[in-house]
Protein backbone atom coordinates (compact mmCIF):
# COMPACT_ATOMS: atom_id res chain seq x y z
CA UNK A 1 0.00 0.00 0.00
CA UNK A 2 1.75 3.03 -1.14
CA UNK A 3 0.01 6.68 -0.95
CA UNK A 4 1.68 10.02 -1.66
CA UNK A 5 2.00 12.54 0.93
CA UNK A 6 2.15 16.18 -0.50
CA UNK A 7 3.64 19.09 1.90
CA UNK A 8 2.83 22.73 0.45
CA UNK A 9 3.20 26.27 1.97
CA UNK A 10 0.07 26.39 3.68
CA UNK A 11 -0.41 27.24 7.65
CA UNK A 12 -0.48 23.85 9.63
CA UNK A 13 3.16 22.24 9.24
CA UNK A 14 2.68 20.02 11.89
CA UNK A 15 -0.50 18.40 10.27
CA UNK A 16 2.37 16.62 7.56
CA UNK A 17 3.98 14.90 10.22
CA UNK A 18 1.02 13.60 11.92
CA UNK A 19 -0.47 12.12 8.91
CA UNK A 20 2.90 10.22 8.00
CA UNK A 21 2.82 9.25 11.25
CA UNK A 22 -0.77 8.15 11.02
CA UNK A 23 0.11 6.33 7.32
CA UNK A 24 2.77 4.64 8.68
CA UNK A 25 0.29 3.24 11.50
CA UNK A 26 -1.81 1.83 8.50
CA UNK A 27 1.82 0.41 6.95
CA UNK A 28 1.78 2.41 4.30
CA UNK A 29 4.45 3.32 2.16
CA UNK A 30 4.95 7.05 2.03
CA UNK A 31 5.69 9.08 -1.36
CA UNK A 32 6.42 12.65 0.15
CA UNK A 33 6.60 15.39 -1.92
CA UNK A 34 7.41 18.95 -0.51
CA UNK A 35 7.17 22.65 -2.21
CA UNK A 36 9.38 25.66 -1.77
CA UNK A 37 7.17 27.08 0.59
CA UNK A 38 6.18 23.41 2.33
CA UNK A 39 9.88 24.03 3.08
CA UNK A 40 10.06 27.48 4.20
CA UNK A 41 6.45 26.65 6.31
CA UNK A 42 8.49 23.65 8.23
CA UNK A 43 11.34 25.57 9.45
CA UNK A 44 9.03 28.79 10.36
CA UNK A 45 6.55 26.59 12.28
CA UNK A 46 8.05 23.91 13.58
CA UNK A 47 11.93 24.71 13.24
CA UNK A 48 15.25 24.11 11.39
CA UNK A 49 15.21 20.15 11.68
CA UNK A 50 11.69 19.29 11.00
CA UNK A 51 11.73 19.08 7.42
CA UNK A 52 14.60 16.49 7.88
CA UNK A 53 12.65 14.76 10.34
CA UNK A 54 9.55 14.21 7.83
CA UNK A 55 11.74 13.15 4.92
CA UNK A 56 12.88 10.18 7.53
CA UNK A 57 9.41 9.30 8.60
CA UNK A 58 9.23 8.77 4.37
CA UNK A 59 9.60 5.89 1.53
CA UNK A 60 10.53 7.18 -0.58
CA UNK A 61 11.12 11.78 -1.37
CA UNK A 62 10.95 13.40 -4.63
CA UNK A 63 12.00 16.86 -5.79
CA UNK A 64 9.32 19.08 -6.01
CA UNK A 65 10.46 19.83 -9.72
CA UNK A 66 11.15 16.19 -10.28
CA UNK A 67 8.18 15.82 -12.40
CA UNK A 68 10.42 12.28 -14.02
CA UNK A 69 9.62 10.77 -10.66
CA UNK A 70 6.90 7.44 -10.61
CA UNK A 71 4.10 8.99 -8.94
CA UNK A 72 4.26 11.54 -11.81
CA UNK A 73 2.37 8.66 -13.64
CA UNK A 74 -0.33 6.84 -12.95
CA UNK A 75 1.21 3.42 -13.92
CA UNK A 76 2.42 4.19 -10.55
CA UNK A 77 0.72 1.22 -7.85
CA UNK A 78 -0.43 4.31 -5.81
CA UNK A 79 -3.78 3.97 -3.20
CA UNK A 80 -4.50 7.77 -3.11
CA UNK A 81 -2.65 10.69 -1.94
CA UNK A 82 -2.93 13.76 0.69
CA UNK A 83 -1.88 17.20 0.84
CA UNK A 84 -0.98 18.22 4.04
CA UNK A 85 -1.35 21.32 4.20
CA UNK A 86 -2.78 21.95 0.94
CA UNK A 87 -2.54 26.14 0.31
CA UNK A 88 -4.40 27.76 -1.76
CA UNK A 89 -1.92 28.37 -4.66
CA UNK A 90 -1.35 24.33 -4.83
CA UNK A 91 -5.62 23.97 -4.23
CA UNK A 92 -6.17 26.54 -7.63
CA UNK A 93 -3.17 24.92 -9.67
CA UNK A 94 -4.79 21.11 -8.53
CA UNK A 95 -8.35 22.77 -10.12
CA UNK A 96 -6.72 23.92 -12.92
CA UNK A 97 -4.98 20.97 -14.02
CA UNK A 98 -1.81 22.69 -14.17
CA UNK A 99 0.46 20.02 -12.98
CA UNK A 100 3.28 22.48 -12.96
CA UNK A 101 5.43 21.07 -9.95
CA UNK A 102 5.23 16.89 -8.87
CA UNK A 103 3.15 17.78 -6.00
CA UNK A 104 0.48 19.17 -8.43
CA UNK A 105 0.65 16.79 -11.13
CA UNK A 106 0.54 13.90 -8.21
CA UNK A 107 -2.78 15.09 -7.58
CA UNK A 108 -4.24 15.53 -11.02
CA UNK A 109 -2.90 11.89 -11.45
CA UNK A 110 -4.94 10.43 -8.43
CA UNK A 111 -8.19 12.82 -10.19
CA UNK A 112 -7.66 11.50 -13.39
CA UNK A 113 -7.17 7.59 -12.11
CA UNK A 114 -10.03 8.40 -9.87
CA UNK A 115 -8.54 7.43 -6.87
CA UNK A 116 -8.67 9.54 -3.34
CA UNK A 117 -6.98 12.95 -3.43
CA UNK A 118 -7.52 14.68 0.18
CA UNK A 119 -6.76 18.66 0.27
CA UNK A 120 -6.21 19.87 3.80
CA UNK A 121 -6.66 23.10 2.11
CA UNK A 122 -6.20 26.23 5.08
CA UNK A 123 -6.97 29.37 4.44
CA UNK A 124 -9.09 32.17 6.39
CA UNK A 125 -11.63 33.98 5.27
CA UNK A 126 -11.81 32.78 1.95
CA UNK A 127 -11.91 34.76 -1.49
CA UNK A 128 -14.56 33.80 -4.03
CA UNK A 129 -11.30 32.02 -5.93
CA UNK A 130 -10.90 29.91 -3.35
CA UNK A 131 -14.38 28.51 -2.90
CA UNK A 132 -14.39 28.32 -6.87
CA UNK A 133 -11.60 25.92 -6.52
CA UNK A 134 -12.80 24.33 -3.39
CA UNK A 135 -16.08 23.24 -5.79
CA UNK A 136 -13.98 22.32 -9.01
CA UNK A 137 -11.66 19.96 -7.14
CA UNK A 138 -15.11 18.31 -5.45
CA UNK A 139 -16.87 18.13 -8.82
CA UNK A 140 -13.79 15.91 -10.22
CA UNK A 141 -14.08 13.88 -7.41
CA UNK A 142 -11.02 15.78 -4.84
CA UNK A 143 -12.18 15.92 -0.78
CA UNK A 144 -11.52 18.95 0.67
CA UNK A 145 -10.98 18.34 3.93
CA UNK A 146 -10.21 22.13 5.52
CA UNK A 147 -8.18 21.37 9.11
CA UNK A 148 -10.73 22.51 11.40
CA UNK A 149 -10.46 20.88 15.10
CA UNK A 150 -12.77 18.68 15.89
CA UNK A 151 -14.17 20.90 19.31
CA UNK A 152 -17.14 18.28 20.12
CA UNK A 153 -13.87 15.97 21.24
CA UNK A 154 -12.66 18.80 23.57
CA UNK A 155 -9.14 18.44 22.53
CA UNK A 156 -6.85 19.45 25.28
CA UNK A 157 -3.92 20.81 22.95
CA UNK A 158 -3.09 22.05 19.49
CA UNK A 159 -1.63 18.92 19.75
CA UNK A 160 -3.96 16.57 19.93
CA UNK A 161 -6.64 18.77 17.69
CA UNK A 162 -3.68 18.22 15.04
CA UNK A 163 -3.62 14.13 15.43
CA UNK A 164 -7.28 13.95 15.13
CA UNK A 165 -7.55 16.04 11.98
CA UNK A 166 -4.62 14.19 10.40
CA UNK A 167 -6.19 10.62 11.43
CA UNK A 168 -9.68 11.95 9.99
CA UNK A 169 -7.41 12.58 6.62
CA UNK A 170 -5.67 9.54 6.59
CA UNK A 171 -9.34 7.67 7.32
CA UNK A 172 -10.87 9.44 4.48
CA UNK A 173 -8.19 7.26 1.99
CA UNK A 174 -10.32 4.37 3.47
CA UNK A 175 -7.70 2.32 3.37
CA UNK A 176 -7.77 0.84 6.79
CA UNK A 177 -9.36 0.61 10.16
CA UNK A 178 -10.68 4.15 11.02
CA UNK A 179 -7.99 5.79 12.98
CA UNK A 180 -9.48 8.96 14.01
CA UNK A 181 -11.15 8.90 17.61
CA UNK A 182 -15.06 9.11 17.20
CA UNK A 183 -17.91 10.59 18.87
CA UNK A 184 -20.08 8.22 21.68
C1 LIG B 1 4.45 31.19 7.45
C2 LIG B 1 3.59 31.13 6.23
C3 LIG B 1 2.26 30.77 6.35
C4 LIG B 1 1.44 30.69 5.22
N1 LIG B 1 0.14 30.30 5.39
C5 LIG B 1 -0.63 30.11 4.30
C6 LIG B 1 -1.93 29.55 4.46
O1 LIG B 1 -2.39 29.23 5.56
N2 LIG B 1 -2.65 29.32 3.32
C7 LIG B 1 -2.18 29.61 2.07
O2 LIG B 1 -2.87 29.34 1.09
N3 LIG B 1 -0.94 30.16 1.90
C8 LIG B 1 -0.16 30.40 2.98
N4 LIG B 1 1.10 30.92 2.83
C9 LIG B 1 1.53 31.37 1.48
C10 LIG B 1 2.04 30.25 0.58
O3 LIG B 1 3.18 29.66 1.15
C11 LIG B 1 2.34 30.79 -0.82
O4 LIG B 1 1.13 31.16 -1.47
C12 LIG B 1 3.10 29.83 -1.69
O5 LIG B 1 3.27 30.40 -2.98
C13 LIG B 1 2.41 28.48 -1.83
O6 LIG B 1 3.15 27.68 -2.73
P1 LIG B 1 2.94 26.10 -2.83
O7 LIG B 1 1.49 25.86 -3.06
O8 LIG B 1 3.77 25.69 -4.00
O9 LIG B 1 3.43 25.50 -1.56
C14 LIG B 1 1.95 31.01 3.94
C15 LIG B 1 3.29 31.38 3.82
C16 LIG B 1 4.11 31.44 4.95
C17 LIG B 1 5.57 31.80 4.78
Amino acid sequence: MRVVLGVSGASGAALAAACARHLSALGAEIDLVISKAGERTLVEEIGLEAADALRAQATRVHAIMNVGAAIASGSAPVAGMIVAPCSMRSLAAIAHGLDDNLLTRAASVQLKERRRLVLLARESPLTLAHLRNMTAVTEMGGIVAPPVPAFYLRPESLAAAVEQIAARAVDLLGLGRPQAQAWE
